[in-house]
């Protein structure tokens, strides 16, 4: 049966993307089949795999209905790697999304807008063996969204002192959602420290982090590389996980590890 991975967290730049991308190729690269849905409007996932991703269809026209689930889904250079595209008109299916969902709420009626992602996946999910989500910044419906499709959800946070802040609204968001659900709904949520450096306040950091939030928290910190990121976002053909000479590389090795522990993969 597929699995589902969600990467979230209301802030930007924490590392959603760089994480689901490596992830997915190391899945990919130890034999899983896996897709890789572009859950953003800047379509940066997207553009690593198709140049034209603004032109052809994807998860926007398969949300609207106007284009088949299987037919948004693209085989890319690279073995057991499918990428379902996303692109700027994302935005309007979210805010239709969020229109809908408080219009639901207010009603206090079944809100069935919280199910889109989950319904929409549903048919293929069970061709692959892992699906990974990467998502927007922010945009409570589509956490909703990915809290009732996922079955892991990541929340990869930064180094800095805003972190813990951030990651806290988060996780308790997360909690609220599984907890008012009409559903059976037991995703698992971890936090990925992301961006780590040798300094003390940065291994300060990662024990507070840690501490405050005992037992969800990877074992794996990522290391903060600013040239082999680089690298990935110039490179079509370049991943971080695939170069074991650098920390970054051995550090998205590792997680896909304990990623596939902790899903029993
Ligand atoms: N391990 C790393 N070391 C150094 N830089 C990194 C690392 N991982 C990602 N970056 C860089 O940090 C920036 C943000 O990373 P990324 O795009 O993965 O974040 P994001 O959470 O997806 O951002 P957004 O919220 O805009 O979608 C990018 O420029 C990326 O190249
Ligand atoms: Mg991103």
């Amino acid at each position: 049966m597929g699995k589902i991975i969600s990467c979230n967290n209301q802030k930007g730049g924490s590392g959603k993307t760089a994480t689901s991308v490596n992830i997915a190729k190391g899945l990919a690269d130890e034999g899983f089949k896996t897709l890789l849905v572009d859950l953003d409007l800047q379509g940066n996932t997207s553009s690593k795999f198709r140049e034209d991703f603004e032109e052809i269809d994807g998860i926007v026209e398969a949300i609207q209905g106007k284009a088949d689930i299987e037919k948004v889904i693209y085989g890319t250079d690279f073995e057991n790697l499918y990428i379902m595209p996303s692109k700027l008109e994302w935005l309007d299916c979210l805010e239709e999304m969020a229109r809908e969902d408080y219009l639901m709420e207010e009603q206090e009626k079944t809100n069935t807008s919280v199910m889109r992602i989950r319904k929409l996946l549903d048919p293929i999910k069970d061709e692959y063996d892992v699906i990974i989500l990467d998502n927007n910044p922010s945009y409570k419906t589509i956490l909703k969204n990915c809290v009732y499709a996922a079955d892991l959800i990541i929340v990869p946070v930064n180094i800095d002192r805003n972190a813990i802040k951030g990651v806290d609204y988060t996780i308790r968001y997360i909690s609220k959602v599984i907890k008012e659900a009409e559903e059976d709904i037991k995703p698992g949520f971890m936090i990925l420290i992301t961006k780590t450096t040798r300094t003390k306040v940065s291994r300060e950091c990662v024990e507070l982090i840690r501490r405050s939030f005992p037992g969800i928290v990877f074992d794996t910190t990522i290391a903060n590389q600013i040239a082999p990121a680089e690298k990935q976002t110039f490179y079509d053909d370049y991943f971080m996980i695939d170069n074991p000479e650098t920390r970054v590389g051995k550090d998205y090795k590792s997680l896909v590890l304990e990623i596939r522990k902790e899903m029993e993969l």
